[in-house]
């Protein structure tokens, strides 16, 4: 019985470790892969997305602006979204409303293009933002200053 001390330790310890991965892997599913994606970083954002949004959203969706109830400067701005709900959906970009209507694939009843009354913004750009959104839409805590 003494001997089998040490390997019934080993599994004591191992078992819960177990039970705590499994479980951490359900609530956050896809972190470990998400940690390998460079566009899972705050820095994409700030690097390569913000800019977009700064260049054709800033003056109706950043700062003191809110058309159509929405604010992009935070991440809960994003999921809080406008009069229509949340318009990003991390991990989901086919399924954001703020993708389809930068595409001008906006849904039937309420399809106004973003930006309005401009052309559509580059597919080079429509791109990035999808691919952050894919990644799960990370972004700093705090808001970039417009
Ligand atoms: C000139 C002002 C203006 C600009 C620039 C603009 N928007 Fe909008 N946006 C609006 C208005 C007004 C609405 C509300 C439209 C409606 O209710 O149909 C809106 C609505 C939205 C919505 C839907 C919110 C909801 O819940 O219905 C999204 C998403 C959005 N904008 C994203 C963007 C993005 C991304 C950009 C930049 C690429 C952008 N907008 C640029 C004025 C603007």
């Amino acid at each position: 019985m003494p001997r089998s001390l040490p390997a019934f330790a080993a599994l004591a310890l191992a078992v819960p470790a177990a039970i705590v991965f499994t479980i951490s892997q359900s609530i956050f599913p896809g972190k470990v892969q998400a940690a390998q994606d460079p566009a899972a970083s705050p820095q994409f954002y700030t690097q390569k997305v913000r800019p977009i949004f700064d260049a054709n959203c800033a003056s109706c969706h950043e700062g003191k602006n809110h058309r159509g109830g929405l604010n992009i400067d935070t991440r809960a701005g994003l999921l809080k979204g406008g009069h229509d709900g949340a318009v990003i959906v991390p991990g989901d970009p086919a399924n954001s409303l703020l993708v389809k209507l930068i595409r001008h694939e906006g849904p039937k009843d309420d399809p106004m293009p973003m930006p309005p009354k401009k052309p559509k913004i580059s597919d080079a750009d429509i791109a990035v933002i999808s691919q952050w959104i894919a990644a799960g839409a990370v972004m700093p805590d705090t808001p970039a200053q417009p």
